[in-house]
């Protein structure tokens, strides 16, 4: 097989986004556009990546810090796409075999479309080999134009006659390309055309006038092709990439009830035998064991979830880790490094905040439990606070095994409660609670008897 590089054209401006924000970095499923591209092409193995910026270069460039092997070229101005596969001459300046070039506002391809691409390209031996694809509506592409079978140009839907505009196939604008004769082309392409700017597609007709050969691969699914121009298409394709994630995972035995209104990002794995109900949004790094139940409307962020987990409504979980067996919800917030253990509970309007909630314990109504680390079969009533924050620092609190915190307290950290030691409801601990003790803060009650008859007296 010969050497794979990979070209991705993403200089264009994207005008009908009518955004600050270069068209290739709008999100589509938690990603940036062109990270789904580089992914597809990833696939390939490829010897080298170069990217082609130009609108918003410095955002696109800081983008891509992220990929340190990707190699990053400037077009400026842009003067169309054969200009601007030209500008990445010097990175692949010595190399040989195959170029593979890619549209970075078309996020959909798949990896396998790719290898059949490349596979086709190098069977046949061809100089170029065109990605195409048969559209009921191919209005705005450039046509395949064929003749006996073999194609011999492809012509820009605004430089189209009306009989070519009737013609269905259509060109995708991903191509692979033997190096060789690749770049010398590219500098004699003419712009004589309705936009003035230099097309790629015109070294179909260059190459056939030339005897080079010249292939193309029909696509089976021609939604892989779907580009971004609109805010509306950018919703469209992300659709696409929500039912397939979607598809790949009720497939591998998991229940989701609403799969449109699912959204579940491409780096999440879902285990068999969990129930997805309507609203689920999973984001991130986000793991999910098998036989887990999250209720509707929850949204998980890069977080870690065993098996047999519920998750009930309205729950916001995100960077922690939540173990096997555990109930969450409805109304938790799970906020960053908070550890809820195996079969413990978190019940409705209970914030974690960087806090380990022990095997078996409970905090089953409005609490917060910031920087806490709390042991196993601990019970945390209903109210309770740990005061972590004393305007400057963040304050440990520790709660030891089988303790047992009376509703309505607030414990002013740092502070420590000892092992199966108790805290009254009501009380604000300020000092630590020993192990078995039973610590007491607040004032004590006093019953005044008869006052209400006495006051009834006054008045009169
Ligand atoms: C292009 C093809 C068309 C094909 C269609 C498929 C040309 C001339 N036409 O048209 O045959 O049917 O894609 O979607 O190639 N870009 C640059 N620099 C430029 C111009 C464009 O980097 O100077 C990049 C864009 O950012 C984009 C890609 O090239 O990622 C395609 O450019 P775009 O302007 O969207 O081309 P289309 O008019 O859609
Ligand atoms: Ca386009």
């Amino acid at each position: 097989m010969p050497e794979i590089h990979i070209v991705v054209l993403a200089a264009g401006k994207g005008t009908r986004m009518k955004s600050a924000v270069p068209k290739v970095l709008h999100q589509v499923c938690g990603l940036p556009m062109i990270e789904h591209v580089l992914r597809s092409g990833d696939a390939l193995g490829p010897a080298s990546t170069t990217v082609v910026v130009g609108h918003g270069a410095d955002l696109v460039r800081d983008k891509l810090a992220t990929r340190p092997s990707v190699s990053v070229v400037v077009q400026e101005p842009q003067l169309g796409t054969g200009h601007a596969l030209l500008q990445a001459e010097q990175p692949l300046a010595g190399r040989r075999g195959t170029l593979v070039v890619l549209s970075g506002d078309a996020p959909l391809l798949r990896p396998g479309t790719l290898e059949r691409l490349v596979d086709t390209h190098t069977a046949k031996g061809a100089a170029a080999t065109v990605l195409t694809a048969s559209v009921a509506d191919p209005t705005g592409y450039g046509r395949i134009v064929r003749q006996d079978g073999a194609i011999v140009s492809i012509v820009e839907h605004r430089d189209a006659s009306a009989e070519i505009r009737r013609i269905g196939e259509i060109n995708s604008s991903i191509y692979a390309f033997d190096l060789e004769p690749l770049f010398a082309a590219l500098r004699s392409i003419g712009s004589e055309n309705a936009q003035g700017e230099y097309y790629l597609p015109d070294l179909v007709r260059l190459y056939r006038k030339r005897g080079l050969g010249v292939e193309t691969v029909v696509l089976d699914d021609p939604s892989e092709i779907l580009g971004v121009n609109s805010r509306s298409e950018l919703a469209v394709v992300s659709a696409h990439l929500r039912d397939r994630k979607n598809e790949e995972l009720m497939a591998a035995g998991v229940t989701i009830v609403d799969p449109a209104g699912t959204w579940i990002e491409p780096d999440v794995s879902v285990g068999p035998d969990s129930v997805l109900h309507p609203g689920v949004y999973l984001q991130g790094r986000t793991t999910i064991g098998a036989r887990c139940e999250l209720q509707s409307s929850v949204r998980i962020v890069d977080s870690v979830l065993g098996d047999d987990v519920f998750v009930n409504s309205f729950c916001v979980i995100v960077e922690s880790r939540v173990r096997s067996a555990a109930r969450i919800g409805p109304f938790a917030h799970l906020r960053p490094q908070s550890d809820v253990g195996e079969g413990a509970r978190v019940g409705n309007f209970v914030e974690l905040k960087k806090t380990v909630l022990g095997r078996g314990s409970k905090a089953n109504h409005l609490a917060y439990l910031g920087d806490a680390t709390i042991g196993e079969k601990v019970n945390i009533g209903a109210g309770t606070i740990t005061c972590n924050y004393d305007g400057v620092s963040k304050n440990p609190t520790i709660i030891e095994d089988g303790a047992f915190i009376g509703s309505d307290s607030q414990l002013v950290a740092p502070v420590r409660i000892g092992q199966g030691a108790y805290v009254a409801a009501g009380s604000s601990i300020t000092r630590d609670v020993p192990a078995g003790a039973l610590g007491i803060a607040r004032g004590t009650q006093v019953n005044k008897e008869g006052w209400v008859e006495r006051r009834k007296s006054r008045k009169t």
